[in-house]
């Protein structure tokens, strides 16, 4: 399962990337508002910084199929290769993306994805990835996780090449079940990648390991200080 990172701060994208393997980076329109004005330039630093072969994922929000078309088109332009553009699984956006497929190569992923029809649907139209919101969807009163598993199900089940790209967590444990699915991508915020491997029991062993150390070569000594 791949892990991207679900913000657009140029900051805490680096941040994440020093520390954990990652694969790219998604946006929509509610984060790209967190960080303002002109969203190609926030967009462009995070490509300049990430690479061309890393994805990145940024969402069209025209209503009608031709303007999102359009847009498309306008997004990969400045944004090159290995930009998949985000459109709403509903159907202005199913057109877009029958249109996209029918006369260019630019991929795409099917978002705003609340139902298992949904990501079905987007995949029969050619969608690389399609993303289920988990938390969102719990907060509804059903199973995000479930909705989930259920698309990655679907997928499989009909030989579809469409990966499920999970969004909207809250917690790590909601990570690993998919990851146990083996779904393609989640995508997740800074905070919570700082939650997946965050536990008091590892950082006491790792403390305790230095204190024994420390406790015969002296504080503040490691490997290096002997040969
Ligand atoms: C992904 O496609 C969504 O834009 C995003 O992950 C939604 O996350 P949120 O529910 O935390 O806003």
């Amino acid at each position: 399962m791949k892990l991207l990172i679900d913000d657009a701060h140029i900051d805490a994208i680096k941040k994440i990337y020093a520390a954990y393997p990652v694969s790219g980076v998604t946006t929509n329109p509610t984060i790209l508002s967190k960080v303002g004005g002109n969203p190609f330039d926030t967009l462009r630093q995070i490509r300049g910084f990430i690479g061309e072969e890393a994805d990145l994922h940024v969402q069209a929000v025209s209503r009608r199929a031709d303007d999102i078309v359009a847009e498309a088109k306008h997004i990969v332009n400045l944004l090159g290769a290995n930009t998949y553009v985000k459109i709403p699984a509903v159907p202005e956006g199913f057109r877009a993306m029958k249109i996209l497929v029918d006369t260019t190569e630019i991929p795409f992923t099917a978002t705003a994805i609340y139902t298992p029809m949904q990501a079905f649907i987007a995949g029969q139209c050619g969608a690389s990835f399609a993303a289920p919101y988990v938390n969102r969807i719990d907060n509804m009163g059903f199973d995000g996780l479930r909705v989930a598993m259920e698309i990655q199900k679907i997928f499989t089940a009909n030989h579809m090449e469409t990966e499920v790209i999970a969004a909207s967590f809250k917690n790590s444990q909601q990570v690993l079940e998919l990851c146990k699915c083996g779904v393609g991508a989640a995508t997740i915020s800074p905070e919570l990648f700082d939650m997946l491997v965050k536990n008091s029991a590892i950082d006491s062993a790792v403390d305790a390991f230095i204190a024994d150390f420390e406790s015969f070569a002296g504080a503040g000594n490691t490997m290096l200080s002997f040969r």
